[in-house]
């Protein structure tokens, strides 16, 4: 797929600010594209932080590849953007009534992501769990994202705890849209996190 293709039929829905993606549902043959595209930042943004994070996300969408629960990658346009799957559906609102399953299903989509030695550190953000409109979960928004080899220093000492850092996250993001539903174990898991967290650089 060429730039001037995604030209037609583009809806911009989300405008990207200082290096950050422009999202444009694009139309194509038989349905809709998401667009990832820093195209239009400046040109010292776009080719410096802008092709950084396309190349980024590009990558860990396709180590995904075929994970459910995750836009499937399709194309990578040019150095500043890829299509991936459109997913029809919306981002998750606080204190909206969620099924128990609910939270279940993200922690085995995280499970899954991990299993492929991924994290994705940006629970936290409501917009980056969406709800299909069949109900599904999606994971999107792997801007913050890291992708560990199979062997190595990395993998063996700073991804469990940035697992961990995941599941933080997901414990917060429970406690913002349904603490009805957090268990005792839940609560002091959270409690202990955010006392570790307040160490953490990257706050
Ligand atoms: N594949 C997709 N299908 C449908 N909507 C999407 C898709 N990817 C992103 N979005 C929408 O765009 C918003 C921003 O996307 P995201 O990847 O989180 O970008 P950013 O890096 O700017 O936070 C999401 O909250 C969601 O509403
Ligand atoms: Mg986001």
């Amino acid at each position: 797929m060429k730039r001037e293709e995604i030209q037609k039929g583009l809806v911009c829905l989300t405008r990207g600010n200082f290096g950050k993606p422009d999202l444009n549902r694009v139309e194509v043959e038989g349905g809709f594209l998401m667009v990832k595209d820093v195209q239009r930042r400046n040109f010292f943004l776009r080719w410096t932080l802008g092709v950084w994070l396309i190349q980024k996300e590009w990558k860990i969408y396709s180590r995904l590849k075929g994970m459910r629960g995750i836009p499937q990658p399709v194309e990578r346009i040019d150095r500043f953007a890829f299509a991936m799957e459109f997913i029809p559906g919306r981002p998750l609102l606080r204190g909206e009534a969620l099924p128990p399953s609910f939270f279940s299903e993200l922690e085995k989509a995280l499970n899954d992501l991990h299993a492929r030695g991924v994290v994705h550190l940006d629970l936290r953000h409501k917009g980056n769990i969406l709800i299909s409109e069949r109900g599904e979960l999606f994971l999107i928004d792997f801007n913050s994202s890291f992708g560990f080899k199979e062997k190595g220093i990395l993998r063996r000492y700073l991804f469990p705890l940035l697992r961990w850092v995941d599941y933080g996250g997901l414990l917060k993001l429970k406690e913002r849209i349904s603490p009805d539903l957090m268990t005792p174990e839940e609560r002091s898991s959270l409690k202990q996190f955010n006392r570790i967290r307040k160490l953490w650089i990257f706050n």
